[in-house]
């Protein structure tokens, strides 16, 4: 099998993550014979910086001919007040749109080894495994009309929602849950919004289908509550756009740092991973980030685009496995630990994919 991958490393940590994410790929495909042709491009500040625009010709090309796309982050402060349309992160937005995925699929784990890490009490924590499937096209990240007022004094965004964008990410949430825990909680606003209750209406009838996965709707308010304070209560989370974003970022409290979570963007012509932290202007260029989101989304692209379950389990055991050992980036580290490096770690995660890959299936390099 060969993989056409894109990577667009980006602004900010993004190419630092990148870095380590690559190697753990490339010594995966090194031992298990997968073919993988990696081309670099340019997206967010970067292409701005040298070609005007944030998403540029060459890179969606690029893109719409690859099997994978893996992103690192977009996103730079010099930015924050250019026009919405010249901004990095319209770069990524369009890109996802041209690829077609809608189903953004977020897993927030409890690692064993790092639980004291969280915020939350250890006890509520211990054994927390949620899967946020986040409708990634559509509600009020896309919605028209949007602007200002003509005189300035005022703005607008628009919440829609079709019943078929609802029913295609619905369906992906009850495939997911059946592969897990059977538990689908759907997460809205439907004591006010009339498309929160378009959405609990649609979610409802395509639950009819899945009859052995058990459906719960809550309130995205009480939800967000419940997640910090009983995460074990949930299985796969539904929801929109912006509220899948929102949760995403206060799963990662579970994990212990924004920087473990990895992200699949699955459903369109060409499928999309990246972490789910953003470019971390406060840390870049230090070699001090957490590549372990970025590396999940190495083994989210085996699993969901090489169709390599195992080597994808390899990936995601190493990890645990270098946590296990000690080995913590700063955001991982406690008082008194010499925290490791971005590049520390993912050497750390190469070598530890490569023993368990030559131990337990027998591969060896050639
Ligand atoms: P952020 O996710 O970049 O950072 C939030 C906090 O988490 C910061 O303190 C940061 O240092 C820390 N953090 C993030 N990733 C980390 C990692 N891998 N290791 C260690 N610590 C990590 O969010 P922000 O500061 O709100 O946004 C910065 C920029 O990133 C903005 O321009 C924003 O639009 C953009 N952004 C991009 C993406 C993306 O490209 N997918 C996602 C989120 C934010
Ligand atoms: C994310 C990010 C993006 C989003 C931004 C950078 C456009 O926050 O992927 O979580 O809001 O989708
Ligand atoms: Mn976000």
């Amino acid at each position: 099998m060969k993989i056409r991958l894109v990577t667009l490393p980006g602004d900010g940590i993004g190419p630092e993550v990148i870095r380590q994410a690559v190697r753990v790929l490339n010594a995966v495909a090194d031992l298990t014979g997968l073919s993988v042709e990696v081309t670099e491009h340019l997206v967010g500040a970067a292409a701005i910086r040298t070609t005007g625009v944030p998403l540029p010709e060459p890179t969606l090309a690029a893109c719409l001919k690859a099997n994978a796309v893996l992103l690192g982050a977009v996103g730079d402060p010099a930015y924050d007040n250019h026009p919405p349309t010249l901004r990095p992160e319209a770069g990524l937005l369009a890109l996802r749109t041209a690829l077609g995925g809608f189903a953004n699929l977020r897993p927030a784990v409890a690692f064993e080894p790092v639980l004291d890490v969280s915020p939350l009490k250890r006890e509520r924590v211990r054994g927390a495994d949620v899967l946020v499937v986040r409708e990634l096209l559509g509600g009020l990240y896309y919605g028209e009309p949007r602007g200002r007022e003509p005189d300035g004094r005022g703005a607008f965004n628009t919440l829609r929602y079709s019943t078929a964008e609802i029913e295609r990410v619905a369906r992906v949430a009850f495939e997911e849950a059946r592969r897990r825990r059977r538990k689908v909680t759907s997460v809205d606003k439907a004591n006010v919004l009339e498309v929160s209750r378009l959405w609990r209406e649609v979610v409802t009838r395509i639950a009819k289908d899945y009859p052995d996965v058990a459906l719960a709707h809550m309130y995205v308010d009480s939800f967000a509550m419940r997640l910090a304070t009983s995460p074990t209560d949930f299985d796969v989370v539904l929801t929109d756009n912006l509220f899948g974003d929102i949760l995403s970022d206060e799963a990662a409290v579970i994990s212990g740092s924004l920087g473990l979570l990895p992200s699949a963007t699955l459903g369109g012509s060409v499928a999309l991973y990246e972490p789910v932290h953003g470019s971390a202007p406060d840390i870049a260029g230090k070699d001090v980030a957490n590549p372990i989101g970025a590396i999940g989304c190495v083994a989210m692209l085996l699993r969901h685009t090489a169709h390599m379950a195992r080597e994808a389990d390899a990936v995601d055991a190493a990890t645990r496995e270098v946590l296990a050992h000690g080995l913590r980036p700063a955001d991982l580290a406690r008082p008194g630990d010499t925290p490791a490096s971005t590049t520390e770690v993912g050497a750390a995660v190469e070598r530890a994919v490569i023993d368990s890959l030559e131990r337990h299936w027998a591969y060896h390099a050639v």
